[in-house]
């Protein structure tokens, strides 16, 4: 069984589903798909949305009623995709911005499309600092860390996780970004696959799509634990061991010898 850790199925809150329709036929494809537990994530402190912590949890008892009117298994737990913001460690502190869900161990962190902002590290090392795991959303998409993984390596040496988008593994994203996602899943920087699913078309909430190329990138282990063992372990409110991921993680492709000595 398969927890989906980013999934915009709340109806009529953010940029995901528009109501209790879609979020429905949202949750029939994830059920399909294997997912029995989906933590909702609506957008908080983006510019654009401003979800506090209550205004889900109410969202999340009208989507339960739904599910179980319509008899539909699926386990719905709270969480947020929270803008990397100078606001966020004390929302997290306050707990007006949800964890992953609702543990209390680590919180979906998400960038602009185009930039990372200024302090970006600091404020990452104030969330490490509470005790909680920055999990980065998406970074394949981001296009300052497309050109510089490196940097989300040195995230990750901080103790940050990646959460790569199925999407992204599959080319819908496009040719950069799924390149991109190659490479973090290969460095060790990508710890979970999730469907950041907005629609119950195109954007939808399944995972298993990741699996053939994660597999093809990194081998079968490491397409289970982004799959399958990570995710499980962040819903549960275990912390993911890093370990099992450095001991699955195929040796690095060997740099070209034209990258060896020209250095690019
Ligand atoms: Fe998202």
């Amino acid at each position: 069984m398969l927890s989906d850790l980013h999934c915009h199925m709340l109806p009529g809150i953010d940029d995901g589903s528009k109501d209790m329709e879609q979020s429905l036929a949202m949750a029939r494809i994830a059920v399909a798909d294997g997912i029995s537990t989906t933590v909702v994530t609506p957008h908080h402190l983006n510019g654009v949305y401003s979800n506090p912590a209550r205004q889900i949890r109410a969202g999340i008892e009208a989507l339960n009623e739904a599910l179980e009117r319509a008899g539909i298994g699926l386990n719905i737990l709270p969480g947020s995709e929270l803008h990397l913001t100078p606001e966020l460690p004390a929302e997290l502190d306050q707990g007006t911005a949800l964890t992953i869900a609702n543990q209390g161990k680590a919180a979906l962190v998400e960038l602009p499309v185009h930039t990372v902002p200024m302090g970006a590290e600091h404020l990452l090392e104030q969330i490490i600092a509470m005790g909680l795991t920055p999990l980065i959303a998406h970074p394949e998409r981001n296009s300052e860390l497309r050109r510089s993984p490196e940097r989300l390596g040195e995230w990750v040496e901080m103790g940050c996780l990646g959460q790569v988008t199925v999407q992204s593994c599959t080319g819908r994203f496009g040719e950069a970004v799924q390149r991109a996602a190659r490479t973090m899943v290969q460095r060790g920087c990508i710890h979970v696959a999730a469907s950041d699913a907005h629609r119950d078309r195109r954007r939808v909430p399944q995972l298993t799509p990741a699996r053939e190329p994660l597999a093809q990138w990194a081998g079968e282990e490491v397409a289970q634990l982004l799959i399958e063992v990570y995710p499980t372990d962040l819903a549960a409110g275990r912390r993911p061991d890093p370990a099992l991921l450095r001991e699955a993680l195929p040796p690095p492709p060997a740099e070209p010898w034209w990258r060896r000595m020209f250095g690019r």
